[in-house]
């Protein structure tokens, strides 16, 4: 009986593989669709690129900031949710909003009174953070209109993005062109690949700001989280690094073990009021490596981060306050979300002991970072 229910089906791509699949996921192929998301003032097209692989798995991202818009995942029943914060309209993102989804660029976080020294010249940034500057200035990289295309490949859904960043733009020097490819696999995992290259000495630190709830609602405090990090950048009232790499051990910043968000989220007063730090991920060398896994356990779903970065950050949705309404009207209230950002450390340009963030002329930049999804 059994035998009916299963098929055999071998991949033409790859003759030497054989998978066996239901014959529901059979029915199912990978497909990239695109479509028109909106348009900008200035008549030009935002297009959503709807990624789905054999499992009914989505990813949904916008050439309006190479956002991840929507991330449908199964739940430990098979009931897909959106596991992610953002608009169902390009009028949400136009709007201002904490970097929903968004591929952050030209450098992620902060840049100390947007000043850093680079070859003996001194370079001065636009500001948008106080007296810092914060994900690459006032219209960083979540701001921009991408180009996006379908690329085809065997059991992966993939859709690509590229952007042209101008020599001075938010004061950065030197012509940035960067590719970000965002894959579906059929195991439910996202891989997210950025490449880059300038034509000056530049300081680049890429990430994606997505907001995750593995809900689907409510807030994350019961989410277990482990992190591979037994150090962080401690960081001064205005979350510039202060320098030092300390251990995580004895203060509510030890996720070397899982634990829940809420379990010590109180002990943070002042600012950040909550978990916004930036952990040293344990061994990093270029090479893609485990960074964390959260759970939720009341639905079962988990995310694997995996990442090439020797960074990541932990921010638990402090600033959102229940003032902007996301998807089917919810008012994300404090602590609905949550971001891991995968990144070098913040501030890195002004850090001469923290990895560096330079790319130069002729180096071609490379990072990876897979969120692989399950859920039991
Ligand atoms: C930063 C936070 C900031 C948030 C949204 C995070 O990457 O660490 O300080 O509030 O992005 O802007």
């Amino acid at each position: 009986m059994r035998a009916a229910i299963l098929t055999v089906a071998i991949s033409c791509a790859n003759i030497g593989t054989i998978r066996i699949l239901s014959r529901s996921q059979l029915l199912k192929e990978t497909s990239v669709e695109s479509s028109i998301f909106g348009k900008m003032g200035d008549g030009a097209d935002v297009e959503l690129f709807t990624l789905k692989n054999a499992r009914g798995t989505t990813a949904k991202i916008i050439s309006y900031g190479a956002t991840l818009q929507g991330l449908w995942m199964p739940d430990r029943t098979n009931k897909f949710g959106d596991v992610v914060l953002g608009f169902d309209d390009l009028k949400g993102y136009l709007g201002p909003h904490p970097y929903f989804g968004g591929t952050i660029g030209r450098f992620a976080n902060r840049i100390a009174r947007g000043k850093f020294t680079l070859d003996g010249r001194e370079y001065a940034l636009a500001l948008n953070d106080g007296a810092n500057t914060l994900h690459g200035g006032r219209q960083g990289f979540n701001r921009k209109v991408w180009k996006g295309e379908i690329v085809k490949g065997p059991r992966t859904a993939s859709a690509k993005f590229t952007y042209v960043s101008t020599d001075g733009e938010e004061g950065f020097p030197g012509t940035l062109a960067v590719t970000v490819v965002y894959a579906l696999t059929d195991e439910d995992e996202l891989k997210i690949d950025y490449t880059a290259r300038t034509d000056k000495a530049t300081p680049l630190n890429l990430t994606n700001h997505s907001y995750f709830n593995l809900a689907g609602k409510g807030d994350i405090l019961s989410h277990v989280l482990q992190l591979n990090a037994d150090q962080y950048t401690p960081v001064d009232p205005t979350l510039i690094p202060t320098g030092e790499i300390v251990p995580v051990k004895g203060t509510p910043l030890d996720f070397t073990q899982p634990t829940a968000i809420g379990a010590r989220i109180g002990q943070f007063a002042g600012n950040p009021s909550g978990y916004d730090h930036n952990f040293v991920l344990n061994d990093a060398n270029g090479q893609l490596k485990f960074a964390a896994r959260l759970r939720d356990p009341a639905s079962g779903r988990q995310m694997e981060v995996w990442t090439t970065e020797p960074g990541v950050q932990l921010y638990s949705g402090n600033f959102l306050d229940g003032t902007i309404q996301g998807k089917g009207g919810v008012a994300y209230q404090k602590h609905a979300a949550l971001c891991l950002e995968t990144q070098h450390y913040p501030d890195s340009v002004n850090h001469p002991n923290f990895p560096s963030t330079i790319l130069r002329p002729g180096s071609v930049f490379h990072q990876e970072t897979i969120l692989k999804f399950s859920a039991r």
